[in-house]
């Protein structure tokens, strides 16, 4: 089956979401997802969103804050246009039927997270991501204009290279036109044709051994737009939450949200020892570079495989009261956070670089806009506040949406897209021949392009990863498409790009710190 749509999505987290209730009442939008309609990094949201919402806080110092966090990469403008926009964008989120938590006065009950100066972070309890997800796809389903097709896998987006015209990173006219989407119920290759396209499509957790991002973050629209020439920046910065649950063989890792700092947690080494102060002043709320680079180097220094937070010492009500699920999750393997100290370790968490977009959301390819995780805007800079990406990707998809909605009146759908072509492949004989290569890729990226980096490191990465791109390469070309093959595609452009840019990189600036460049920390 091929379609034709207007708008069409590839992604169903917050940003998909929020555009496709923008741009529903100008034409016709397909959202297209690859698993359950759900599941995304949005889902897994803990701590909440960021917003000024009531003083003594102000637009202001919440831009100052992300400007600190961002350690001068941040693009001014862009801080201030989504931070003036943050208590509109909620009170929308708001009136599309997501729940925030008030106090018994009827004020929001705003909580704080690291780099901070402010309570600001609204919340639902500890799942916060789950309730903005489930309002916005009721949302979305009461919409007659919003189709959703999930279990529909994006391979590769349309340009004109898909007709025959050679496309290249130099040329300014790229457009987008559709995508071939795989349809995992039907196990056949779809062509989308749209007058404008959104990619939505999250993080790349995945590419690292460990993290807190669920399966699906696989990096595809990067890997998507880089394939189709367009621009990508920032992937060096790839923040590592600080305090991811140590639970051997759990994966993803589960999130102790940094708001159970917020709320007065601690963080020990196994011995009791507070150690954050020999780091920053700010302590256990320092920004997450620095927290996350301060366990690893405690843990380096001592052998220890974790570090502890301590909740010990919270008023226990209040404690069940804002963290119920974390404080589930942990009974559930035996921790009581009330009575015993929580392991906990960093985890690839957040992607800051992406798919390079203006202030309207557009790509550097025509009729392409990007917004959420996939998206570079220049709001995070080199390390990303907390709670700051919820924020992002609504004021994105806003903004997205009015230029595409002008956009479309002129636009047209593409002629003369051929069908997918399948010819001379064969379903894989050996499924371990991706499952290792998998691996492999995780572990180059853990072991030298993780917290703390190396010229030399990231020369053997690139250097390893090279040869299992060849492999991969080889391998793709003479197989039926896959989930599990494409995904492995995407991680390893993925992992090409960041190790690209760590090493064009040549200082320690926020999450990217390297050895030959140090700098002391603050
Ligand atoms: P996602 O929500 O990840 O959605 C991506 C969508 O794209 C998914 O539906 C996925 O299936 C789909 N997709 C991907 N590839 C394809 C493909 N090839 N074809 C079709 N569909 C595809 N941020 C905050 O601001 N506050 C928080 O408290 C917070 N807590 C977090 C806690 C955890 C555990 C995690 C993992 C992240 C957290 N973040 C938080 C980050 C935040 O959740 C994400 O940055 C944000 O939700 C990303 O939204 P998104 O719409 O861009 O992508
Ligand atoms: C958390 O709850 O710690 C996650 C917040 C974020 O990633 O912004």
């Amino acid at each position: 089956m091929n379609m034709k749509t207007d708008f069409l999505i590839i992604g169903s987290g917050i940003a998909g979401l929020s555009y496709a209730l923008k741009a529903a009442a100008f034409g016709k939008v397909c959202m297209i997802t690859k698993a359950d309609e759900d599941e995304s990094n949005t889902k897994y949201a803990q701590g909440g969103i960021a917003a000024v919402m009531y003083s003594p806080d102000s637009y202001q110092k919440h831009i100052e804050d992300t400007l600190i966090a961002g350690d001068g990469l941040c693009d001014e403008e862009v801080v201030k246009m989504v931070i003036t926009e943050s208590a509109q964008r909620i009170n929308e989120l708001i009136e599309q039927g997501a729940k925030f938590d008030k106090t018994a006065n009827g004020d929001y009950d705003l909580a704080k997270e690291g780099g901070h100066s402010e309570h600001r972070i609204l919340h639902h309890k500890d799942n916060t991501g789950f309730e903005i997800e489930r309002a916005l796809l009721a949302a979305v389903h009461e919409h007659p204009n919003i189709e959703i097709l999930d279990h529909y896998f994006a391979i590769d987006i349309l340009t004109q290279h898909h007709l025959g015209i050679e496309v290249n990173s130099r040329k300014p006219d790229i457009e987008c036109y559709g995508a071939y989407i795989l349809n995992l119920r039907t196990n056949k290759i779809e062509t989308i044709l749209a007058k404008i396209i959104l990619m939505a499509s999250g993080g790349a957790g995945n590419v690292y051994a460990t993290t807190t991002n669920p399966f699906i973050a696989t990096g595809d629209g990067v890997a998507m737009v880089y394939r189709a020439k367009g621009k990508i920046e920032g992937m060096e910065f790839y923040q590592f939450h600080p305090t991811s649950l140590y639970n051997p063989g759990e994966s993803p890792s589960y999130l102790i949200s940094e708001a159970v700092r917020g709320f007065g947690g601690i963080l020990k080494t196994i011995d009791g020892q507070e150690f954050m102060q020999k780091y920053d002043a700010r302590k256990s709320l320092a920004p997450r570079d620095i927290v996350a680079r301060a366990i690893d180097n405690e843990m380096k220094i001592r052998g220890d495989d974790y570090v502890y937070l301590d909740c010990r010492h919270l008023n226990k009500e209040e404690l069940i009261k804002h963290f119920p699920n974390i404080y589930q999750k942990c009974l559930s393997i035996g921790i009581d956070m009330l009575k015993d100290y929580i392991p906990v370790v960093p985890a690839a968490h957040y992607m800051c670089g992406g798919i390079k977009v203006d202030k309207k959301g557009r790509s550097s390819i025509g009729r392409l806009y990007a917004a959420g995780e996939c998206s570079s805007t220049g709001l995070h800079g080199a390390n990303r506040l907390a709670s700051n990406s919820l924020l992002e990707a609504v004021v994105y998809a806003h903004f997205a949406a009015l230029d595409g909605i002008e956009k479309i009146k002129t636009l047209n759908f593409c002629e003369g897209i051929p069908d997918w072509n399948a010819e001379g492949t064969a379903y894989p004989e050996e499924m371990v021949l991706l499952i290792q290569s998998l691996r492999e890729v995780q572990a180059i990226m853990t072991n030298y392009v993780g917290i703390v980096r190396s010229d030399l490191r990231l020369q053997r990465a690139f250097d390893r990863l090279e040869i299992l791109y060849k492999e991969n390469e080889a391998l793709y070309l003479k197989t039926t498409i896959s989930p599990k093959l494409c995904e492995l595609r995407n991680l390893i452009n993925v992992a090409y790009i960041i190790i690209k840019h760590a090493r064009q990189r040549k200082e320690s600036r926020g999450l990217h710190y390297t050895v030959n460049y140090p700098k002391v920390l603050s």
